[in-house]
């Protein structure tokens, strides 16, 4: 049974530091499979549209985000093409609670990652999931959308 992670919030160095590339033999291992089912449940739980490992204390270059299809998990995600157009709109993070800003992102988005299977997957997103994918990215990479922000403000 998946099990709820705990979610690491800021400031903490897990959060910041450059997460490692998941090896191509690990993604098949049962114990990456529950590791991604438990980052899933998480996320449902939580209310997120997306959560990186580094946000459960894991550096390992593995995010799970939100589609209209169901939880995708995605191993090693490169973004390969970016748009020219990019539009603000304001994020959240669940490492950040109650904390919120508006972010400029790419409209337009293609992203190479691995499934769970190990397969290599190009996939093109626009709008909200590119703008979840270019978050959790982000996060392997050790940086917070709060980086990028401006009009941050805290909701109570
Ligand atoms: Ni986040």
């Amino acid at each position: 049974m998946a099990k709820i992670l705990k979610i690491i919030t800021d400031p903490n160095p897990i959060l910041r530091n450059i997460s490692e590339p998941v090896e191509n033999e690990d993604i098949n291992d049962p114990k990456m499979i529950d590791f991604t089912e438990d980052m899933k449940k998480t996320m449902l739980e939580k209310d997120g549209v997306g959560l990186a490992a580094p946000q459960v204390g894991e550096n390992i270059r593995l995010i799970v985000v939100n589609t209209k299809d169901g939880v995708l998990p995605m191993f090693n995600p490169q973004i390969t093409k970016r748009s020219f157009g990019k539009y603000w709109e304001q994020e959240g993070c669940l490492s950040l609670p109650m904390v919120f800003g508006d972010v400029k992102r790419c409209k337009k988005i293609t992203c190479i990652y691995r499934n769970i299977k190990g397969e290599k997957i190009e996939l093109k997103a626009e709008g909200l999931l590119a703008r979840i994918i270019q978050h959790e990215v982000d996060h392997l990479n050790g940086i917070l959308f709060t980086d990028r922000a401006k009009r941050i403000h805290k909701e109570e």
